[in-house]
């Protein structure tokens, strides 16, 4: 298989400065730390976690869209994190992102056929037909292409962030929690879209959700994460089947199963407290703080869950995860 995207270390520290008039720098929120993983041509690997875990920052910083404090994100060859920003623009056509509310940051008086011909025009690449083309792939009527956002549904205002991103031809897509504000009654088009158009694009995903049945039903591989770390990767079988490290066996535990006699029998894990604050996160294990396993340690094994900062690597389970006492266990 074909690697697109080869990540490497990412890291991202935003600065937390001082309140008064001299802002000065008094600690860093750790968002993205130490994250690797490939993506291949034509695979959709989810990114999950709880909101704050980083999936946003990861995304951004693949794209370049924000400098990384570390790390690298080899594309075609080159690492992208290295390029100026007019080196980085012909690469920016491959590489596009799909965001939750497309128009959050869109102007509400362009028509869809302006929104749609915006990345062609900035490319010098406009025609008015590749728009009613566009349209048509992501299942809008040609003959709207004058209406303006507000008069679509919710779902149907997601394909025209779609057909944005596609203007251009791109090869990665990054979809950051795509459906999440979507009634489940249109989700499934939604989804059911992008697949369709994978295939006949042949692009590669990097699908962000919190969300773990949207994840197991679109996702070739899962990266799960937790404050800014990757704990647990696997192609999506073996993580819903053997899932190796506590965190994700939590998660696993809250989806809802549609047989009522299993939903009466499944063993839900309840997470003890809240996620820790990324300005200063725990030492060693950052999820050791709520580890349901970390309760059942003897104090030496303990010891090693608190100091020495588990490597994401396999342990027997056939598929890396970081935790210095993983096992698999069958949740569903
Ligand atoms: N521009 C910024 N300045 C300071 N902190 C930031 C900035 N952007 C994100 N953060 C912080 O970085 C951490 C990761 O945020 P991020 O948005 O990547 O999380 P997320 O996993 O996408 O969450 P959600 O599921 O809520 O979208 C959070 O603690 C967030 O507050
Ligand atoms: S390393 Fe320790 S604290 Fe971390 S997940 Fe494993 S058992 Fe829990
Ligand atoms: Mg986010």
């Amino acid at each position: 298989m074909t690697t697109v995207l080869e990540v490497r270390g990412l890291v991202k520290h935003f600065p937390v400065r001082s309140r008064g008039v001299i802002k000065r720098r008094v600690g860093d929120v750790h968002a993205v730390c130490g994250v690797s993983f490939d993506l291949a041509e034509q695979e959709t690997l989810g990114l999950v976690g709880e909101s704050g875990c980083g999936k946003t920052t990861t995304a951004r910083l693949l794209l370049n869209l924000i400098p990384a404090t570390a790390g690298s994100v080899h594309y075609g060859g080159r690492d992208l994190l290295k390029l100026s920003r007019s080196q980085m623009r012909p690469l920016r056509r491959d590489l596009q992102i799909v965001f939750q509310d497309p128009f959050a940051s869109l102007d509400p008086r362009m028509t869809v056929a302006e929104l749609i011909a915006e990345p062609l025009r900035i490319h010098s690449l406009f025609e008015t037909k590749k728009v009613r083309e566009l349209m048509r792939q992501v299942g809008l009527n040609p003959e709207h292409a004058n209406r303006f956002p507000h008069e679509f549904s919710g779902g149907q205002r997601q394909r025209i962030g779609i057909a944005r991103a596609l203007a251009l031809r791109p090869k990665v897509l990054l979809l950051d929690e795509p459906v999440s504000a979507l009634d489940v009654s249109i989700r499934a088009g939604v989804i059911n879209l992008l697949a369709d158009l994978q295939e006949s694009l042949g692009l590669s995903y990097i699908f962000v959700s919190h969300d773990l049945s949207v994840i197991r039903h679109v996702a070739d591989r899962v990266a799960v994460m937790y404050l800014g770390k990757i704990v647990e990767l696997a192609p999506t079988d073996a993580l819903f089947n053997r899932a190796a490290h506590p965190y994700t066996q939590a998660l696993i535990s809250a989806i809802p199963v549609p047989d009522p006699h299993k939903e009466r029998e499944r063993r839900r894990i309840i997470l003890a407290g809240d996620v820790p604050s990324p300005v200063d996160p725990p030492s060693g294990c950052r999820f050791r703080t709520r580890c349901p396993k970390f309760a059942t340690l003897t104090a030496q094994e303990k010891q090693r869950c608190v100091n020495d900062v588990p490597a994401l690597q396999d342990r027997g389970q056939g598929h890396p995860s970081a935790c210095h006492y993983a096992e698999a266990v069958r949740m569903l």
